[in-house]
Parts: structure tokens; sequence; C-alpha cells
């Protein structure tokens, strides 16, 4: 089958420090691909060379077979790209309907196709009923809600995720995992980082380990974790 997004010798350097080096990485549709590594590992400067966000210094990004490497990110969105930041950054003054609609205007021309787009894509994650409802007023897991929900408002065909789960209480953390399993289902292909093992455990059909910059395994998820040089690269120690 062909691969949903194929990364080869991705490197990213920002002036003497190489923040990405030499990565490879394959996805197919309705898979999960887990991203792990220790703080400054590279996995979001990863996330931002495969979808046009920082420049990458050497490698090539190809979706569903075609070269997207020199693509500005809106034009690899409307290529089936959908992300979430590290950091979401909704407009908080805006309301919720309002911060879906900025992303569905990427695919839809029209106002009331992008309005139905948002709307539908807000039905799925659950914030339909605070459409109306300023950004700012939204608590953590509705914030992240919403930030999938941007994400999901392009359309993708591969969803990049970027610790989506990160301080979730846990009935907000199974939601969220499951929600992630749906998407899965219906045919996405998922790079996901995460910091919380059991999301990556749960979810992953296989997970890379990146440190400083640089791939350092891969594999099942488990098999992963007893990986002598992941627990050295966590822990600093043997
Ligand atoms: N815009 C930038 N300019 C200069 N250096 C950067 C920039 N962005 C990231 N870096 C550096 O690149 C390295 C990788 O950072 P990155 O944010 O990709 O790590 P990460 O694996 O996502 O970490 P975390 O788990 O904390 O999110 C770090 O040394 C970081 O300081
Ligand atoms: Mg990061």
């Amino acid at each position: 089958m062909q691969s949903a997004l194929k990364a080869d010798g991705i490197t990213v350097r920002f002036g003497g420090v190489t923040a990405v080096d030499n990565v490879s990485l394959t996805l197919r549709a309705g898979e999960i691909l887990g991203l792990i590594g220790p703080n400054g590992a590279g996995k979001t400067t990863l996330f931002n060379a495969l979808t046009g966000f920082v420049p990458a210094e050497a490698g090539t990004v190809t979706l569903f077979g075609r070269d997207v490497s020199r693509l500005p990110p809106f034009k690899r969105a409307r290529e089936g790209c959908g992300r979430t930041f590290q950091t979401e950054h909704p407009f908080e003054e805006l309301t919720v309907l309002e911060n879906v609609l900025v992303p569905a205007f990427l695919t839809e021309r029209r106002r009331a196709a992008a309005e139905r787009l948002a709307m539908d894509v807000l039905e799925q994650v659950g914030l339909a009923d605070r459409y109306d409802q300023p950004a700012m007023d939204l608590n953590l897991a509705r914030r992240r809600r919403l930030e999938l929900a941007r994400a999901l408002a392009v359309k993708p065909r591969v969803l990049f995720l970027d610790e989506i789960m990160a301080g979730l209480n846990p009935p907000s953390l199974r939601e969220m995992i499951s929600f992630v399993a749906g998407l899965r289902d219906k045919g996405l292909a998922i790079l996901m980082v995460e910091h919380i093992m059991e999301a990556i455990i749960e979810l992953s059909d296989h997970v890379i380990v990146m440190a400083s910059g640089a791939k350092i395994a891969e594999g099942p998820p488990r098999e992963v974790m007893d990986n002598e040089r992941v627990i050295q690269a966590y822990l600093g120690t043997d």
C-alpha cells in the first residue's frame, strides 16, 4: 500500500544546533505512529519541518506519493496535512466557530460550506453547543478539543498531534484516547507526539524514539520502551 506520509533524511539546524538529524519515517493510512523522546529531542521541530513551518536543510517529505517538500504550510494543509500546536494559541477573542472557520476556509472557499464544515468538526469533537463562546472561556480539555477541531477543519488525511493529552485529567485523557482511536479507525494516518506513555502504548502501531535530534530506536511500543538506549535517553543513566 502507498504510504500516506513519507519523510526521508529530514535535517533541521538552528545556527549550531542540529535540532533534527537525518530522520526518516513512513506512515500508512489507518495507522498511528507514536513519536517520543525527552524534552528538547526535536519532536516538535520534526513536526514543523514535515508540515512546512520550518525549512528543512535536507530531506524530502511526500504525502500520498506527492513531493510536498517545497510547499508552504497552507498548501500542505490543502494536500491533507492537519496539525495541532503544542502550545495551543486560539484567537482568544473570537468564538469557537470563528476559530475553526479560519482553517476551514483553506479547503472551502464559500462561507456557507466553510461554516458547515466547521460545525461538522465541532460536532465531532463535542463543542458544537459552545460554537458562539469566545475561545478564552474554554477550560483546558475543551481548548485541546478546539485545537483538534482546527486541525480537522482542513479535512486532513494525515494528522499531526503534538502533545494534545498533556495535563488532561484521567476522564478527559480517556475521552481523548478514544477520540484519536476513532479517527484512526476512519482511516486517518496519525503522527502523535506524546509524553503520556499510557496513550502511546494503547494507540501506537509503531513508535519512533528521538534523542538530541536523532532517531535512536523504533519498533512496536512495548519493545521500544524496554530498549536500553531509550531508558538511558530518558533517565540519563543505566
Ligand atoms: N525556533 C528555534 N530556534 C532555535 N532553536 C530552536 C528553535 N526551536 C527549537 N529549537 C531547539 O531545537 C531543539 C529541539 O526542540 P523541540 O522543541 O523540537 O524539542 P521537543 O522534542 O519538541 O521537546 P518537548 O518535549 O519539550 O516539546 C532544542 O534544543 C530547542 O532548544
Ligand atoms: Mg515539543
